[in-house]
C-alpha cells in the first residue's frame, strides 16, 4: 500500500494542532479554570505544560517520525518498530482502543454542538431563562434517562445530528491524511480563530451590560486570572493537590498526549521534515487556544451576565453546564446574540471534528496496516464499532453513566499509562541520545539541554506521581460505581471487547509483519 505523507509542514502542524484542540479548550479548560482558583490554577496547568505537556509531545512526535520512515504507521507498529520487542505491539493496541473510545463518546457530544449550532442558525432557540436552557440541555442531552433519545426511534434531532457528526467524520478519513485531514483542518482552523476573535470583541466591548456593581468585564476577566479568589487566597488554591491533578488532566486531555494520535500523525511525516519546531508550534496554538482565547471567552461572559453566584463549584463541575446552560442564558441577553451564539457553538462544532478525525484514524490505520485491508473496508470496519458506540453513549444517558465511565477509564487512567509507555520509549529504549538526534534532525530549534534531563527524569516521574495520586483519590469511588451500576458494567463491556478486538487485529499485523520480515532476511541471504 503507497505510504501518504503530509503534502506540507503547516499542514502536519494544522492536523496535530487541530486534534489538541477541542472541546477541551474551550468547554473544559475554563470550568476546571475557574474551579481551581482562577490565576492560580495556571501555575499547576503551566508547570504541567512544561514538564510533561511540551517533552512527552516531542517524544510522540519523535518515535512517530521514526517508525513512519521505517513503513509502520499504527501504534502496535509504532511500539514494535522503536523497541524491536514483539510485544510491545499489543501495548501499543491499547492507544487504539483508547482514542476508538473517545471517538465513541466525543461525537456524542459534538452531536450537541452541531444541533446547538443549527438552533442559533433557524433561529429555533426560544429566549428564555438560564434554567429553560438547562431544560433544553436535559433535552438535547437526554438526561431524562436511559433511551430519552430514543422515545421516537431515531428521528430525533439531537440523534440525527450526532449521526450526521459519524458521516462527516467517515467522510473526511474516507478523503485520506491529505485530502480529507489536512485539508480539513487547514481551513477549519482559521475559521475557528476568526469565531472566537469575534466572540472576544463583542465580550471584551460589553462593559458592564447588567449596572449591577462588580459584574463588569474586568470582574470576570478578574475571575478566570486573579490568584486570588473570594474565600480564597492565592496559597489555599495553588496547595490544593486535586489543583495539580486537574492541572495534569487537562494537559494531557487538551494536548492529546498519550492517545497515540500524535505518534501516527507524525508517522506520515518524511525523514528530514522538521518536528521540533512543529511540536511547538502545535502545543503553543492550544495552549494558546485555551489559556488565552478560551479563558477570556467563556467564563467573563458568564461571570458578567449571571454573576459570581451562578459560577459554583457544583455547576462548574460539569464543563458541560458553562457552555450548553449557561452561555445560551448569555447569548439570551446579548445584543445579536442568535449570531454569537452560533458562531460560538459552530466553533465547538469544527474544533470537535478536527479532533474526532484524529482519534478516528488510529483503527483505520492499524486495520489497513495490520489486515492489509483498503481503506473502505478498514473505515466500515471501523465504522461499525464506532457507530455503535456512539449509539451506545447517547442511549445511556442517566447521569450520563456511560459517558463518564469511558471517560473514566480511558482518559484518566489509559491515557497516563499510553504517555508513560511512549515517554520511556523515547528516553530509556531509544535512549536520550539517539531519541534527541532523531528529535533534532531537521529541526529549525535547537532543544535546551535542560529538556534532557527533564525527559528522562521529570517528565516520568511527575507521570508516576500524579497517576498514583490520581488513581487512590478516584479509583475506590469508580470500583464501587462498577460494581453496582449495570450501564458501568456494560460500558466497561464494550471497553473490554474494543480491546480485545485490537489485540486481535495486532496479532495478526504481527503474523504479517514478520513472513515479511523472513521474507526480505531470506532474499538478502539468497543474493549473499
Ligand atoms: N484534545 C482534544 C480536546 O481537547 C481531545 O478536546
Amino acid at each position: 500500500m503507497k505510504r501518504e505523507n503530509w503534502t506540507t509542514r503547516l499542514g502536519v502542524i494544522m492536523a496535530v494542532a487541530g486534534s489538541a484542540i477541542g472541546l477541551g479548550n474551550f468547554l473544559r479548560f475554563p470550568g476546571q479554570a475557574a474551579l481551581y482558583g482562577g490565576g492560580a490554577f495556571m501555575i499547576p496547568y503551566l508547570v504541567a505544560f512544561f514538564l510533561l505537556g511540551l517533552p512527552i509531545a516531542w517524544a510522540e512526535w519523535t518515535i512517530g517520525r521514526y517508525a513512519g520512515v521505517r513503513g509502520y504507521n499504527s501504534a502496535p507498529g509504532i511500539f514494535r518498530c522503536v523497541t524491536g520487542k514483539r510485544n510491545m505491539a499489543y501495548a501499543g493496541s491499547f492507544c487504539v482502543t483508547l482514542t476508538t473510545i473517545i471517538t465513541s463518546f466525543y461525537v456524542f457530544i459534538e452531536g450537541w454542538c452541531l444541533a446547538y449550532a443549527l438552533r442559533y442558525l433557524f433561529g429555533w432557540i426560544e429566549q428564555g431563562s438560564t434554567a429553560d436552557f438547562g431544560k433544553l440541555f436535559v433535552e438535547t442531552a437526554g438526561l431524562k434517562g436511559n433511551g430519552a433519545l430514543f422515545q421516537h426511534g431515531l428521528l430525533n434531532f439531537n440523534l440525527l445530528c450526532m449521526f450526521f457528526c459519524l458521516l462527516f467524520n467517515y467522510f473526511l478519513i474516507y478523503r485520506g491524511i491529505v485530502k480529507g485531514i489536512e485539508w480539513f483542518c487547514s481551513f477549519a482552523l482559521p475559521m475557528l480563530l476568526v469565531c472566537s476573535l469575534i466572540i472576544i470583541v463583542r465580550v471584551l466591548t460589553l462593559g458592564n451590560p447588567t449596572g449591577v456593581e462588580g459584574q463588569s468585564i474586568f470582574d470576570g476577566l478578574g475571575y478566570v486570572w486573579n490568584p486570588s479568589q473570594p474565600g480564597k487566597t492565592f496559597w489555599e488554591s495553588l496547595l490544593n493537590p486535586e489543583a495539580w491533578l486537574a492541572g495534569a488532566g487537562q494537559v494531557f486531555f487538551s494536548l492529546s498526549l498519550g492517545f497515540g494520535v500524535i505518534c501516527t500523525y507524525a508517522s506520515y511525516t518524511k525523514q528530514n521534515d522538521d518536528i521540533a519546531l512543529s511540536s511547538l508550534t502545535a502545543v503553543a496554538g492550544n495552549g494558546f487556544c485555551e489559556a488565552v482565547l478560551a479563558a477570556m471567552m467563556v467564563i467573563p461572559a458568564a461571570y458578567i451576565f449571571l454573576g459570581p453566584a451562578f459560577l459554583t463549584p457544583d455547576n462548574l463541575g460539569s464543563s458541560f453546564t458553562i457552555g450548553f446552560q449557561a452561555l445560551p442564558g448569555v447569548f439570551n441577553q446579548m445584543p445579536m446574540g442568535r449570531m454569537f451564539g452560533f458562531l460560538f457553538f459552530f466553533l465547538l462544532f469544527l474544533a470537535a471534528v478536527t479532533s474526532s478525525i484524529s482519534t478516528l484514524q488510529p483503527i483505520v490505520t492499524l486495520l489497513e496496516e495490520g489486515l492489509q485491508l483498503g481503506r473502505k473496508s478498514s473505515l466500515t470496519i471501523a465504522g461499525v464499532i464506532t457507530t455503535f458506540g456512539a449509539f451506545f453513549t447517547a442511549y445511556f444517558t442517566e447521569n450520563l453513566t456511560a459517558l463518564d465511565t469511558m471517560d473514566f477509564w480511558v482518559c484518566n487512567v489509559s491515557i497516563f499509562v499510553m504517555a508513560g509507555f511512549q515517554i520511556i520509549m523515547f528516553s530509556w529504549v531509544l535512549g536520550l541520545d539517539a531519541g534527541m538526534a532523531e528529535l533534532q534532525r531537521g529541526a529549525q530549534i535547537r532543544i535546551p539541554r535542560f529538556f534532557r534531563f527533564v525527559m528522562k527524569y521529570v517528565s516520568p516521574l511527575y507521570l508516576i506521581l500524579i497517576f498514583v495520586a490520581w488513581m487512590s483519590l478516584k479509583f475506590p469511588e469508580q470500583l464501587v460505581r462498577v460494581s453496582q451500576n449495570t450501564v458501568a458494567q456494560l460500558s466497561l463491556g464494550f471497553i473490554v471487547f474494543v480491546t480485545i478486538f485490537n489485540l486481535f487485529i495486532t496479532s495478526q499485523a504481527l503474523t504479517r509483519w514478520e513472513k515479511q520480515e523472513r521474507l526480505e532476511s531470506n532474499e538478502v541471504t539468497g543474493e549473499i
